[in-house]
């Protein structure tokens, strides 16, 4: 969609096509041919016609991300998959507004992510992007969502940030080859944020940044969103408040933990026998390298030094694992595994791995289970051995 079609979308008869495309998504139950002729009878450009619904499509899609809102809002296809959800924007603008600062610049805004949740917590907020449907992307969602803000096309590795209180990037990670692991590939570039980290900044990155390049002083901070890993967060300047820290969003609400919390950090891990009870550590506590500060809140140890699963002989629930209590050790090698769980009359079987060389579809075949009781097995290494557990969730 170029910068002419996206503008003409905003005038009385692009919303009023915007409606019809709607109207005949739904009629069609979403097939995007018979949708596409209803809208094509009464909008004969077919650039229009397309972006119109393109519109309608995206923003159903968008709702998984942004709500019921996203209704409301425009959408490319990739900035859409590119756009902070809005859980973890939130998330991010609350913990800067906590900050005051006296406005922040989302260097890199595209469609407004990040931009909108910033104006929604109270911040001062301004975005820039370099691809101007973007930007006038941006602040058409502003508008719809009656948000304040202010967005220019510009270059953010030229833009002069003194008048800025914090600088906020989320560099593009996907190059013309597709997505890059490279930081120097990003857009802007890694030298781009190390030089937004000589002041006060947050820059989002990849959930697998090496812990390496989170320098001294910067914090990491690594999000999930439901159970699973989203982002890590780079804090700067007056923003740091731990070295690392693990956030854990859910229908529940938010909880976070660091470092600090983390009695072993710069000892040995803590290791127990197994007891009553294991802990599976959310993925955003894993990539933080906080096991062990989950082992210390539940009054346990890793089962393995080099692996995640925490066990204690106490029962807690906590958001940053999944609890479940131990039922039984059953055979580790195939031939006694498949008789026990015959044994057992398990017809469902969930297959938890780590640290073993298993692939739980392939286990679960060759195990020909058969029987009307569900199980949940875990496998994994402790001490060098292959352990196969019973247990089930607390
Ligand atoms: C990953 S997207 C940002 C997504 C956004 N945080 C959201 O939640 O919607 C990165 C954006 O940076 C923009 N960008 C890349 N290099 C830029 C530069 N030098 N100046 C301004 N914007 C740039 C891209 O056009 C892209 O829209």
């Amino acid at each position: 969609m170029d910068l002419e079609t996206f503008e003409w979308l905003l005038t009385a008869p692009g919303q009023e096509l915007l409606r019809i495309a709607a109207e005949a998504y739904a009629d069609h139950d979403g097939d995007p041919v018979r949708a596409a002729s209803a809208v094509r009878r009464t909008e004969p450009d077919a650039e229009r016609a397309a972006a119109a619904l393109t519109q309608v499509s995206l923003r159903v899609k968008g709702v998984a991300k942004f709500g019921p809102e996203a209704v409301q809002m425009y959408f490319t296809p990739d900035a859409l998959e590119q756009a902070t959800r809005l859980r973890v924007a939130t998330h991010r603008a609350s913990r800067l507004a906590a900050y005051a600062p006296s406005s922040v610049v989302d260097l890199g805004c595209s469609i407004g992510g990040d931009l909108i949740a910033f104006a929604r917590a109270g911040l001062t907020a301004a975005g820039v992007d370099l691809d101007p449907v973007r930007v006038a992307i941006a602040r058409a969602n502003l508008a719809a969502l009656g948000l304040p803000g202010a967005t220019m096309v510009a270059d953010a590795t030229t833009l002069d940030l003194a008048p800025f209180g914090v600088a906020f990037a989320d560099p593009a990670r996907r190059s013309g080859r597709g997505r890059t692991f490279n930081v120097d590939d990003w857009t802007p570039p890694w030298s781009f944020v190390e030089r937004l980290q000589q002041g006060a900044s947050v820059v989002k990155v990849a959930p697998g940044i090496p812990h390496d390049l989170v320098a001294p002083g910067v914090e990491g901070e690594w999000v999930s969103d439901d159970g699973a890993l989203k982002e890590a967060v780079l804090w700067s300047g007056p923003l740091a408040t731990a070295a690392r820290r693990a956030t854990v969003i859910g229908d529940g609400g938010l909880a976070s933990i660091t470092d600090e919390d983390d009695p072993y950090t710069g000892a040995p891990r803590p290791v127990s026998d197994l007891g009553g009870y294991l802990y599976e550590p959310d993925d955003a506590v894993i990539r933080a390298g906080l096991v062990t500060a989950v082992a210390a809140g539940v009054d346990g140890g890793l089962l393995d030094e080099h692996i995640a699963w925490v066990t204690s002989t106490s029962a807690f629930r906590t958001p940053f694992a999944r609890s479940y209590r131990v039922l039984e050790e059953v055979p580790y090698r195939e031939k006694g595994l498949r008789a026990a769980l015959r044994e057992r009359g398990v017809g469902v079987l969930a297959i938890k791995t780590r640290g073993v060389d298993v692939v739980p579809e392939q286990l679960r075949r060759r195990l020909s289970l058969k029987g009307d009781n569900s199980a949940t097995l875990v496998l994994t290494r402790i001490a060098g051995q292959g352990r196969a557990l019973l247990v089930e969730p607390l």
